[in-house]
């Protein structure tokens, strides 16, 4: 079927009152979920997308503007769209985040989202948020400075372009996801994407429709708005013969930062400002390679993406036979796959464009150690069946609730049995040996009062067989204060904190071998999702629900749920075939 989208633009008048600004517009938007063929290294493959794109519809909006987006449900699955990265002052009921903030929208029903932006310019992204179905169902969320004298802190680009990495999966992604609560944690995508296209790299492609294409005219300046939307890796993107610089990230600007390579983990944005001016002439690969930890981690195949940058020019006189470039593009020379450390100064070199005011006053400090663990066939904890590897925090595998959704139970005050509370440290202080630990499951929660000022250091594994960790938190900003390789050691560490200019982020790469630290007060109430952003770590359980209560007033108090808020009774049936 094809999807239509309905696109209104209302006058200002319409939202004023709820953005306060005398500028702000109501953006409205029809997503249509449904099951579609797509066409990709020459097989016909069944995905659920959004209008029957992928990736899905831009939103773009401004600064101050109201969000009202339709989504209506012709897929077989139950599901949810998350607005990444907004930060939904007193609206966690908007969050989207299954099981967490509500129950999926079931097949053929509808649910409204509607939110505002407030204090945030740059790009984020809106994604599934049940099952693995964000791998397909995804797109940009543009949020350009408001109309007036406030503009972007840099020069205006000629235009502006969204980049979102992606993967191609051929596997069933509801399917991908039961595999991977059952320990199933090497399933990998068949190709990696750029604006949804393989690239002419992979088998049975080759063809210029399968790449992402760039126009662009030279001596011009275009803001790349990119988006990490793949399940499994981090990336480096590289033109050859260009640089970039960094400008914004996760919908914050940072001081411009000009690089031949970006990184870019699962759930992070980057805005970078791309000059043309190499040889107007040329054509120029634009790749995106998936990082991949070394050995003694299983290996993957190369995921590699290629797009092609392209120079127009329309004033040239036609090029004399000799002064023909070649045909094909020129390649960059990407970092070795196993290489982090382009990644680790990527992260690194990143700082606010304005220095910050920090909260100094640490109220409540935790350490997360991210790692795996494993549960027995038989149950119990020695066993010769050693199955279902899965992702923890503190040695905790969480688990969804199966009938009512987190948010709901702390607004009706009902967290009943089976919610734990997190451990505020790690049960095993890292210097393990390479074997897994047997490990729990258990839907766990950290409670948070109103105005605490939370610090907290993730720890990734520092043995030889170790990932990174890109950690979202829903719903907030927060500064990142470090990171480092190694174990954290406070004594240390703490003095490397940047506490003038930290950068503003709602994912923090935690380094393969190391950690990070990062910062937050908490001024939302609700229940937020705090989750490492690979599938097959978000999946099996490397998450926490952080729960942020009420504060004194009406005005820092969650507001009731809104009238049609979908319900449900068994979300592990709601995934599949109804
Ligand atoms: Cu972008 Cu909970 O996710």
């Amino acid at each position: 079927m094809a999807a239509t989208v309905a696109f209104f633009f209302f006058a200002a008048i319409l939202a004023a009152a709820a953005a306060g600004g005398g500028d702000a517009a109501l953006v409205e938007h029809t997503f249509i979920v449904s099951q579609v063929r797509l066409n990709r290294l020459c097989n016909d493959t069944l995905v659920t997308v959004v209008n029957g794109q992928l990736p899905g519809p831009t939103i773009e909006v401004r600064e101050g503007d109201s969000v009202v987006v339709h989504v209506i449900n012709k897929s077989p699955h139950g599901l949810t769209i998350h607005w990444h990265g907004v930060k939904l002052q007193l609206n966690c009921w908007a969050d989207g985040a299954g099981m967490i903030t509500q129950c999926p929208i079931r097949p053929n029903n509808n649910f409204t989202y509607r939110f505002d932006i407030v204090e945030q310019e740059g790009t984020l992204w809106w994604h599934a948020h049940v099952a693995s179905l964000r791998a397909t169902i995804h797109g940009a969320l543009i949020i350009r400075p408001r109309p007036g004298p406030s503009s972007y802190p840099f020069p205006k680009p000629e235009k502006e372009i969204p980049i979102v990495i992606g993967e191609w999966w051929e596997m069933d992604l509801v399917e991908l996801d039961m595999r991977l609560r059952n320990g199933n944690l090497f399933d990998v995508p068949r190709a990696a994407t750029i604006n949804g296209q393989t690239g002419d790299l992979y088998n049975c492609s080759g063809a210029i429709k399968e790449s992402n294409i760039l126009n662009v005219e030279h001596g011009k300046t275009y803001l790349l708005r990119i988006v990490n939307a793949a399940l499994n890796s981090e990336y480096y993107l590289k033109i050859a013969g260009h640089k970039f610089t960094v400008v914004g990230a996760d919908a914050n600007y940072v001081k411009p930062y000009t690089t031949d390579v970006i990184t870019i983990a699962p759930g992070e944005t980057v805005d970078a400002l791309l000059v043309t001016d190499a040889h107007p002439g040329g054509r120029y690969y634009m790749i995106a390679m998936a990082y991949q930890p070394p050995k003694p981690a299983k290996q993957f195949p190369l995921f590699l993406s290629r797009g092609i940058v392209q120079y127009y020019d329309n004033n040239a006189s036609p090029r004399k036979e000799e002064e023909a470039l070649p045909n094909t593009p020129m390649a960059p020379e990407m970092p070795d796959q196993h290489d982090a450390v382009p990644s680790f100064y990527f992260y690194g070199n990143l700082t606010s464009l304005q220095p910050h005011p920090l909260p100094t006053i640490v109220d409540e400090r935790l350490f997360y150690a991210l790692d795996a663990g494993y549960f027995c066939r038989e149950g119990g904890s020695s066993c010769q069946n050693v199955s279902n590897i899965v992702a923890t925090i503190n040695n905790v595998s969480f688990q969804l609730p199966e009938t009512t959704p987190l948010l709901q139970a702390h607004y009706y005050n009902n967290m009943k049995s089976g919610i734990g509370t997190l451990p505020d440290g790690s049960p095993r202080m890292f210097n393990y040996s390479m074997s897994l630990a047997p490990t729990s499951k258990a839907t766990s929660v950290r409670k948070l009062r109103y105005n605490t000022t939370v610090e907290i250091v993730f720890q990734s594994p520092v043995i030889a067989d170790s990932y990174s960790n890109p950690m979202h938190l829903h719903g907030h900003d927060f500064f990142v204060l470090a990171q480092g390789f190694g174990k954290f050691d406070e004594k240390k560490d703490v003095k490397t904190y940047n506490l003038v200019d930290p950068p503003v982020r709602n994912t923090v790469h935690v380094p393969i071998y190391g950690w990070a630290a990062i910062r937050f007060v908490t001024k939302n109430p609700g229940v937020w999702y705090l989750h490492c952003h690979y599938g097959h770590h978000s999946s099996t359980g490397m998450a926490v629900a952080l729960v942020v209560e009420n504060g004194p007033t009406l005005d820092t108090t969650l507001p009731p749920p809104p009238a049609d808020f979908p319900s449900c009774d068994n979300y592990i049936s709601m995934l599949a075939n109804e």
